[in-house]
């Protein structure tokens, strides 16, 4: 049997109880049941240092941004959990699109997908500020199917602890799943 994709889950939101972040335990739940030949790990990226080039010594990072960069050099493809903040993308996502850039860049030709949740229209304006920063460092995203949620209309999507607890967005999110391990492949030259 091949060997399953490696996806790693980067949520935008540092908050404890983050539905973002949910949305990425929820893919992983989802990896290790409904949707086969996908392996999906959350990486952290609260403990990244504001960018400083500074803090680059002779081409080598801080141990927590090596050890970052590190995860996306060895994913297949990125699953973007991405809040909304004032029409763009959080600051935090930023940062570590910014570390992982420095050369040499690590996103170069990766196959990604973004999901989100947020207010009004379900934070889906960072994902035209995330693409935009995709054609630069080199991210390929998927296009369909689209992902984004808003968490504050009723019924309830997430629990207190920001767990997805909606079986329809469940759904939904299987089949960005599938998508992104469709297009990984492709792109891999695999189908
Ligand atoms: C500084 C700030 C700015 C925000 N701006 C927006 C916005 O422009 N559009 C939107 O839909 N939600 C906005 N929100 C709401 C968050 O996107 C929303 O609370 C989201 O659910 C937070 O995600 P989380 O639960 O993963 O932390 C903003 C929140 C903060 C803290």
């Amino acid at each position: 049997m091949a060997a399953p994709i490696k996806i790693v889950g980067i949520s935008g939101s540092l908050r404890k109880a983050s539905n973002n972040s949910g949305l990425i335990r929820s893919a992983i739940e989802l990896s290790k049941t409904v949707v086969e030949g996908v392996e999906v790990e959350y990486v952290d990226i609260s403990n990244l240092p504001l960018l400083n080039t500074d803090l680059e010594k002779e081409g080598t990072f801080p141990a927590e941004v090596e050890a970052f960069r590190q995860k996306i050099v060895g994913a297949d493809s990125i699953l973007f959990a991405s809040p909304e903040n004032n029409y763009s993308l959080s600051a935090p996502l930023k940062n570590a699109l910014d570390w992982g850039s420095r050369p040499p860049n690590v996103w170069g030709g990766k196959p990604a997908a973004i999901v989100s949740v947020g207010g009004g229209h379900g934070g889906v304006k960072s994902h035209y500020h995330l693409r935009q920063i995709g054609v630069f460092i080199d991210l390929h995203f998927i296009n369909k199917p689209e992902f984004f949620l808003n968490g504050f209309l009723p019924p309830a999507k997430f629990n207190s602890n920001g767990d997805l607890i909606d079986e329809e967005v469940k759904d939904k999110l299987k089949h960005i799943l599938l998508s992104l391990k469709a297009f990984t492949l492709q792109l891999q030259g695999k189908i």
